[in-house]
């Protein structure tokens, strides 16, 4: 990707963003996952399939402003996770450690509320409530999923290193070890 540069130097840039709608204008990179995208993480197969036959409702979109994935840049976006639930399930995205395993990220929640959950390699687990106004650091080597507990569209800002990457491949292998359910209107990690 090109950018605009002054001599050696990236052009400075500014963006807006939508609070309330939970859209990064003048985005370069737009993810979309809907129900489809999301096989093996809910527990709930059939209650997945049944969605994916009803409309195949999107669970989440990302906008990204990009920029050089490398180091010393840094990747900002916009996560807007809707709500609902697969089964009993709260949803949620599919999380991911970062290809650079050392490298953290910060969230500034906007609007919504629900849990950034986070796991490490050696199996610990943590849950951070997310709520508006509250900032989020995510430390290095933990892998960190969004989980929507409320009734209205569950957005966050983010901040990461932009050659930190994504790798997904183990969250869909391992799992996080505690699941966010909405059991009868109580929302509990099991
Ligand atoms: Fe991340």
């Amino acid at each position: 990707m090109d950018f605009d540069a002054i001599g050696k130097y990236m052009v400075p840039f500014d963006v807006d963003l939508d609070l309330n709608e939970g859209i990064l204008k003048g985005y370069t990179n737009h993810t979309i996952r809907r129900a489809s995208s999301m096989w093996h993480y809910y527990q709930d197969e059939s209650a997945l399939e049944t969605s994916i036959n009803n409309g195949d409702p999107i669970h989440y979109e990302v906008f990204e402003k990009t920029v050089p994935e490398e180091y010393g840049h840094l990747m900002m976006g916009v996560s807007k996770l809707y709500a609902g639930t697969v089964g009993q399930e709260f949803f949620m995205t599919k999380g991911h450690y970062h290809a650079v395993a050392q490298t953290g990220e910060v969230y500034l929640c906007l609007k919504g509320s629900g849990y950034l959950v986070m796991k490490t390699k050696d199996g610990d687990f943590f849950a951070l409530p997310m709520e508006r106004g509250k900032v989020l650091y995510v430390p290095p080597y933990w892998a960190h999923r969004s989980v929507n507990t409320g009734t209205e569209p569950l957005i966050s800002f983010f901040v990461y290193n932009a050659e930190a990457g994504h790798n997904y491949g183990d969250i869909e292998t391992e799992g996080f070890s505690k699941r966010v359910f909405n059991q009868n209107g109580k929302t509990i990690f099991v």
